[in-house]
């Protein structure tokens, strides 16, 4: 049974919602033509419902030639053919509304595609035209300008620019453009024009007033079809120092010539106008990663974005001390703004936690995925459910990646010849991309596609064999299964009044072990240790991520504690039941 708590008007909803990401491609595929689609996504909203998800954050369904799996954006106003049609977007979201689902899509408004006929007007213009305005366009450096305009670099690896051809078309980096110097105009060296992600997104120029109008329309054309919020893709790179000046590395916080630039508040105050206009409460979800607290809760001010991603909780090590540091720090520098804290432990861009948490070194770092390190799945799986404990009983929102309910882990033996992500083929084959984690689903069956699609359908990513255990179908009622923990957890984290509290209350623990009061009556406890824990008096074990055996809990393991009668800072640990600890 839909358990859909919440109604669709209730206040602040998105203050303590559980938000579900959909990869789109890799959810489920209706048509069986490999690739995942909304007809996939529409036949599995119950399967969503069960689950007891407040919202759905949709990854970029429009139209796109897939130079980065949709995050170059040809059509902000429509849906990728390979998907859907709008028809039946607009069905979907109606049908998530009515199972009481909020939708959430992806804006991406850093860079859009270079099949965007605004580009296409770019390159058929000349230098210095109206319509190369809209980007940022720049003669090269060197006699002939075949020396990029300055030294920044693309997020997936090489030069950030891309330099235009005589043809008209953009040429990829670093190959020279056809023809020395390669005139647009009689006598004029070719332009080029930055793109901080695939040569395949050309970044818009944000000063340009045709842009700012251009994305406050689309987020009025998608808030008309009733999309609940937006989750704006690379939020803190749109604002550019004009002058373009080369990155010095030493730049500190507000300085740098692309990230976190001042400027770019302006931007989101006007779309939080436009947003608090519509009824209902309508979010903004920023993806802003910054190394600064401080610097990203700017974001957050009121009349900003009402969340953003928490990725300092994502990269940090499965370790008590440095979790809970990142705990307070979040808390606090929210709190300070009003704003919600949240939560994430994977997306369509990370190692799969249940794969990091099995390695030696368990801490991420976006620059540095480490693909093949080897990891131990078990250690990984019991951490990965011990933390879905830790994140499901903090106050905030919480943001899961599909799959993470089955226990998922990353695929890192995908043939070379079928990695698809440009992390791949920029980085000269040094860096496998993010591939492993958009592996589609497993649903149902004994062998792939795993109902993923049809029998006999192929899906585009091959899934592993030993995924037969991991289906939705295999662990549904399956005791002990991740789908079943995180039901369960889902269901307690609505139903219980004292995990809807603000705020946490640290408890005097064993090292290497996180103990926390919620509200009036809930002791959680996680045990990062390597040795087993007694558990403080409780009336009820609430839940567990493994079975608690005589009383105590296991390394690695995460339990939620009815303590009805504890009040004081020290909730008188079974210290007899520490075992060899010291
Ligand atoms: C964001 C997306 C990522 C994409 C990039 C460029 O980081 O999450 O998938 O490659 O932006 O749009
Ligand atoms: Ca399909």
């Amino acid at each position: 049974m839909p358990h859909s708590g919440r109604s669709a008007a209730s206040r602040d909803w998105w203050r303590k919602a559980d938000i579900y990401e959909v990869y789109v491609r890799s959810f489920a595929d209706g048509n069986g033509d490999g690739i995942g689609d909304l007809a996939g996504v529409r036949a599995r909203l119950p399967y969503l419902a069960e689950l007891g998800v407040d919202a759905i954050w949709f990854a970029p369904w429009y139209p796109s030639p897939m130079a980065d799996a949709g995050y170059d954006v040809a059509d902000y106003r429509a849906i990728e053919p390979l998907f859907g049609s709008l028809d039946e977007a607009e069905q979907l979201i109606a049908e998530a509304h009515r199972l009481g689902i909020r939708i959430i899509i992806d804006i991406v408004p850093n860079h859009g595609s270079d099949q965007q006929q605004w580009f296409a007007d770019a390159l058929a213009a000349q230098a210095g035209s109206a319509e190369r305005a809209r980007y940022h366009f720049r003669p090269g450096q060197g006699a002939e300008g075949s020396v990029p305009p300055n030294n920044w670099t693309s997020e997936f690896g090489g030069t950030a620019w891309s330099r235009v051809s005589s043809a008209g078309r953009a040429q990829p980096a670093p190959e020279a453009p056809r023809g020395p110097g390669a005139p647009e105009a009689a006598g004029e060296p070719a332009e080029w024009y930055l793109h901080l992600f695939s040569p395949g997104q050309p970044d818009f120029n944000w000063a340009h007033p045709d842009v700012r109008a251009e994305f406050a329309d689309v987020l009025r054309f998608w808030f008309d079809r009733g999309v609940d919020g937006f989750r704006i893709d690379s939020a803190a790179l749109l604002a550019k120092d004009p002058s373009l000046a080369d990155l010095d590395p030493g730049q500190a916080g507000g300085e740098h010539p692309y990230i976190d630039r001042d400027g770019v508040h302006g931007i989101y105050r006007e779309w939080r106008r436009i947003a608090d206009s519509y009824p209902g409460e309508r979010v903004l979800i920023g993806e802003v990663w910054l190394p600064d607290a401080e610097r990203l809760t700017r974001y957050l001010r009121p009349d900003e974005l009402h969340s953003a991603f928490n990725f300092d909780f994502l990269c940090c090590a499965w370790d008590a001390a440095r979790l809970r540091e990142v705990i307070d720090v979040t808390l606090d520098s929210h709190a300070r703004v009003g704003a919600p804290a949240t939560w994430v432990l994977s997306n369509h861009d990370v190692v799969r936690h249940v794969t990091r948490y099995g390695r030696a070194d368990t801490a991420f770092s976006m620059s540095d995925r480490r693909i093949g390190e080897p990891s131990d799945r078990e250690l990984g799986t019991r951490r990965a459910r011990a933390a879905a404990l830790l994140t499901f009983s903090l106050p905030g929102a919480v943001y899961l990646y599909q799959g993470d309910e089955l226990g998922l882990w990353e695929v890192e033996d995908i043939p070379d010849e079928l990695l698809q992500d440009p992390f791949w083929e920029r980085s000269g084959h040094t860096d496998r991309g993010r591939d492993g984690c958009r592996v589609p689903l497993p649903w149902s069956g004994k062998q792939p596609p795993f109902g993923f699609g049809p029998e006999g359908s192929v899906p585009w990513l091959p899934q592993p064999t030993q995924w037969k255990d991991l289906t939705a179908e295999a662990e549904s009622g399956s005791d002990g299964s991740m789908l079943e923990l995180y039901r369960a957890a889902l269901r307690l984290r609505r139903a219980e009044q004292a995990l809807t509290s603000a705020d946490i209350r640290w408890l005097a623990s064993p090292a290497g072990v996180l103990s926390y009061r919620r509200g009036d009556d809930i002791t959680v406890m996680i045990n990062l240790s390597a040795h087993p824990v007694g558990l403080p008096p409780h009336d009820k074990v609430l839940i567990g991520s493994a079975p608690l055996q005589g009383g105590v809990l296991p390394p690695d393991c995460a339990t939620w504690l009815r303590t009805r009668q504890c009040t004081s800072g020290d909730e008188g640990f079974d210290r007899a039941a520490q075992g060899s600890q010291g």
